[in-house]
Order: structure tokens, then C-alpha cells, then sequence
């Protein structure tokens, strides 16, 4: 008799190994590879029964309108591309206790009124969500409410009768189907449920939401297993310190990505903040050194944002190089074209990184504004506090053009800034020709190299850096 064979599959990325291993090739987590029995997943092949032949049309033809379900909730129906699309999955994914039960019940409630919505928990009980409902003076809302971690049970439910217009699955890491040896959270249970619930979603045309944990331990499967079934992958994002959580489009079949929601977490609730710039800078204190606010676009919307540096003195042979909210091989690059190119040596100091508020950024245009608040640190001299700053960052120390400028310019001077540096914007091309003219109000300092900046703090190489931190102490 042939043997069983098990491979073990981890639990951060999906990638098969035959053998176990501490650390995943392929993602690079540790600990995250769980084996699985081979007789879950094995193929079984199409058999002798011939299919239906598949018939094949043109691109031209009559496309029907995808009526969306809006919640009201701004910032969440502006991140779904517009609101929920019928018989569509999405799935939100987050660090526990981050808020995606509050999130998504407040979704429900609000919806509630105008579509059947259930609200599938397989972690609370009914009382607990009540009990969070009425935080949320959310007890009245029509929402059903029931507590199940059987996938057969759930699509029973929903097989016959009238079709629910939301189903909210809570979270997808209790869920089972009771065909599978394997326990719940694994890599072929979440996987397998999730798609017989995606399938009975399609069918009955309803819209599922999916909640899915991210353990940094791995310890439960990570939701990155399913982003390839889901029409929308949704990510929670926030420092759990902070009042602020940030709702980050990360694949959407039904609109963009790259859009933010920005919310703030009260004893009520998610509250969706409209102008995120104000919230992000309302404790700027605009006359230190070492700050820059950065004018950055995220997805469809203008947002200014203090990216804060500081320099000492390192203690360590290997000085520190610590970032929060930027990409750490992005502020190495930007130091080592201060340092070759402008002489604005860094070398034996500690350097840390902050954007302000939470946010994470992955634009290359904020490197101007981090090279900024970086000088600024260095020499001790407070940054222009009137101005925004953005631009891209070339190994040559010259500046590029980024996209959008206008957008940039107009919600800076919206805030009150007077002035911008960045570099002179892109000629247009084709269509995208603009005749929006600059705003009022702000005045465009544009530069093309990196030295142009130094010069503006008013020194010219690495001597002159060094000699004014000596006489500032
Ligand atoms: P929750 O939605 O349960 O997180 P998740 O489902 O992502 O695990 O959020 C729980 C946190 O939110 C908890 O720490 C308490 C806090 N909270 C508030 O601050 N205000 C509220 O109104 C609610 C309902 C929760
Ligand atoms: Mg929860």
C-alpha cells in the first residue's frame, strides 16, 4: 500500500514544500510551515465524462451595469470602488483587535435598511455582538444576525428562500468544512471554505465579506491565501496605540486600488475622517528642525503628511537606521546620494525615520520631503515651515517630475501653505494635457538636484554641515 504522503504548506504565503523547514523559501517568514495530509488536496483528475463546449464571444456586446449597495460610510464606499457589488467577495484582512468586527457591523447596520444583511460570527457569541451593536447605537438596525463555523450549515442557510443581499463572515479563520481532516485555520480549511462560500455567493448573487486575521507568528493562515480568489482585498492598517486605522485597497476587480480610507477609532465607533491632511498635521509644530510636510497622493486623493527625521550621534559600530511608515531600502538610498552626492556625510550617526500619524507611505515622491526633514536634522535648521515638499529622487542626485502635481499644489495651499518645493512638473502628455492652472497662493521654488536643496539650508558640503551644528551648540 502505498504510503500517505504529507507536505507541508506555509501558513504566511500558500507555498507548498515536501519538506518541513523553519523558515519559508519563499516568503522568508519563520515558523509558518504546518503539514498537511496529502489526501486533502490531492488532484483526482477529469475521468472519462465529456464537458459542455464553452461558447466564446467577442468583446464588443452589451454589459450590464453593476448596481453597488452604498453604506454611507465615505470612506469605506469610496475605498470599494464606489460601494458593494452584488455577488462579488471581499476580504478584510488586519491584525487582531484592529476593528474589522466594528467596521464591518457598522456596515451592516447602516445597510441593513435597504438589503438583507447577515452577520455571520464564528468568534463572538450573539450576545458580545449585541453588546457591540449597542455601543455603536446599532441595536434597532434590521441586521440577522447568527454564530456558525460550519460551512455546510452556512450554505444551507442561504441555498434556498430569498437571497440575503450582504453576507459578513466573521472571521474566516473559525470556518470549517467538515469534510476535511485538517483543523480550522489551516491552509486547505480556510481555503476550501472560503471557496465553497465565494461559490454560493456567485450563485445567489449576493456580496460576501470575508474577515481574515494577519498574525505576525503565523500561528492562524495568513489572508494572503485567498487574495487570489476575492474580487477585493481590503487591509486594516494602524498602530493599535493610535485612534487612527487606515483602510487600504490592495486589489479591486471593481475599482482602484491604491485607495486609503481613513478612520478614527471613538468609544462609538469607526468615524470616517474627510480630510485626512488636517488630521495628519494638526500637531505640527512648525519650527523645529528636522521636519518636512510632504505633499503625497494616495489613491485618488491628496494627502499632506509631516515625515519627521533625527540624527545623534551613534554609539554603535554599525550606526542604527530605524524607519516607521517609509521603506528602509528607500532611506538607504536617499542617504547615500546625500553623502555622494551633495557631501552631507551621515555615516557615524543614528538615523530615524517617522512619518507622522500612522500612515504608511510607498510613494517615491515623498524622498524630497525625507531628504528635507534629513538635512534639516542634520544642520539643526528647521525646514521652510511654510512649504510643502515632494519629488522623486534619481542615483545622480537630480530631481524628478512626479505625477499630479497640481493636485499636490491645490490641497497645500488649501491648508494654508504659501509655498512648494519640488521639481518643475512634467511636460503633459497625450490626452492628460492639463490647463488647470497653479493655485493661488503658492509659490512653486522648483529644483532639478539635489544641491539645490542643500544650498536652501544654507550650507554646501559636509564641512559646512558639521560647522553650523557647532556653533547651534
Ligand atoms: P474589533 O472590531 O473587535 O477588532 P477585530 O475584529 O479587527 O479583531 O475592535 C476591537 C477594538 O476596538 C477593541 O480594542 C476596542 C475597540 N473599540 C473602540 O475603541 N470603540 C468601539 O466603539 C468599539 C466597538 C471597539
Ligand atoms: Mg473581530
Amino acid at each position: 500500500m502505498a504510503r500517505t504522503a504529507s507536505h507541508y504548506v506555509c501558513l504566511n504565503c500558500g507555498t507548498s514544500h515536501s519538506k518541513w523547514a523553519g523558515q519559508c523559501e519563499q516568503c522568508g517568514e519563520w515558523n509558518t510551515l504546518s503539514e498537511e495530509s496529502a489526501s486533502d488536496n490531492t488532484p483526482k483528475g477529469l475521468g472519462k465524462t465529456k464537458g459542455r463546449k464553452v461558447p466564446l464571444v467577442g468583446l464588443a456586446g452589451e454589459t450590464r451595469e453593476t448596481p453597488r449597495r452604498v453604506s454611507g460610510i465615505g470612506e469605506f464606499d469610496r475605498v470599494c470602488g464606489g460601494g458593494l457589488v452584488a455577488g462579488s467577495a471581499l476580504l478584510v484582512g488586519g491584525d487582531p483587535g484592529i476593528g474589522k468586527s466594528t467596521l464591518l457591523l457598522q456596515v451592516a447596520g447602516l445597510l441593513a435598511g435597504d438589503v438583507t444583511c447577515v452577520y455571520v460570527s464564528g468568534e463572538e457569541s450573539a450576545d458580545q455582538v449585541r453588546m457591540r451593536a449597542t455601543r455603536l447605537g446599532l441595536d434597532q438596525a434590521p441586521v440577522q444576525l447568527a454564530t456558525a463555523t460550519s460551512v455546510r450549515d452556512i450554505v444551507t442557510s442561504f441555498e434556498g428562500g430569498e437571497a440575503p443581499g450582504i453576507v459578513i463572515i466573521d472571521s474566516i479563520q473559525t470556518m470549517y468544512v467538515d469534510t476535511l481532516d485538517s483543523a480550522p485555520g489551516t491552509v486547505t480549511q480556510v481555503r476550501t471554505s472560503a471557496q465553497e462560500l465565494i461559490r454560493l455567493a456567485k450563485k445567489r448573487g449576493f456580496c460576501v465579506i470575508l474577515v481574515g486575521h494577519v498574525t505576525k507568528d503565523g500561528a492562524i493562515a495568513g489572508p494572503r491565501v485567498l487574495e487570489h480568489m476575492v474580487d477585493t482585498v481590503l487591509y486594516f492598517e494602524g498602530e493599535r496605540g493610535h485612534q487612527f486605522r487606515i483602510l487600504r485597497a490592495i486589489k479591486n476587480r471593481f475599482g482602484p486600488t491604491d485607495e486609503i480610507g481613513v478612520f478614527e477609532m471613538t468609544d462609538v465607533g469607526l468615524i470616517g475622517v474627510e480630510n485626512p491632511s488636517a488630521l495628519f498635521l494638526a500637531q505640527r509644530r512648525g519650527d523645529v528642525s528636522g521636519a518636512a510636510v510632504f505633499a503625497g497622493i494616495e489613491g485618488s486623493r491628496p494627502v499632506l503628511v509631516e515625515i519627521q527625521a533625527l540624527v545623534a550621534p551613534s554609539a554603535l559600530g554599525t550606526p542604527r537606521r530605524a524607519v516607521v511608515g517609509w521603506d528602509q531600502g528607500r532611506l538607504a538610498m536617499v542617504l547615500a546620494v546625500l553623502e555622494a552626492r551633495c557631501g552631507v556625510l551621515l555615516a557615524g550617526q543614528d538615523v530615524y525615520l517617522n512619518v507622522a500619524g500612522g500612515l504608511r507611505i510607498s510613494e517615491p515622491a515623498a524622498d524630497l520631503a525625507v531628504a528635507a526633514a534629513l538635512i534639516s536634522a542634520a544642520t539643526g535648521k528647521p525646514a521652510q515651515g511654510d512649504a510643502v515638499v515632494f519629488g522623486e529622487i534619481g542615483l545622480s542626485g537630480e530631481v524628478r517630475a512626479v505625477s499630479q502635481s497640481d493636485a499636490r499644489l491645490k490641497e497645500a495651499a488649501k491648508l494654508g501653505f504659501s509655498a512648494a518645493i519640488a521639481p518643475a512638473p512634467a511636460p503633459a502628455r497625450g490626452k492628460a494635457r492639463s490647463s488647470a492652472a497653479k493655485p493661488a497662493g503658492i509659490t512653486l521654488r522648483s529644483i532639478r538636484d539635489m544641491g539645490e536643496l542643500v544650498v536652501m539650508f544654507g550650507t554646501t558640503d559636509h564641512a559646512a554641515v558639521l560647522d553650523l551644528k557647532a556653533k547651534r551648540q
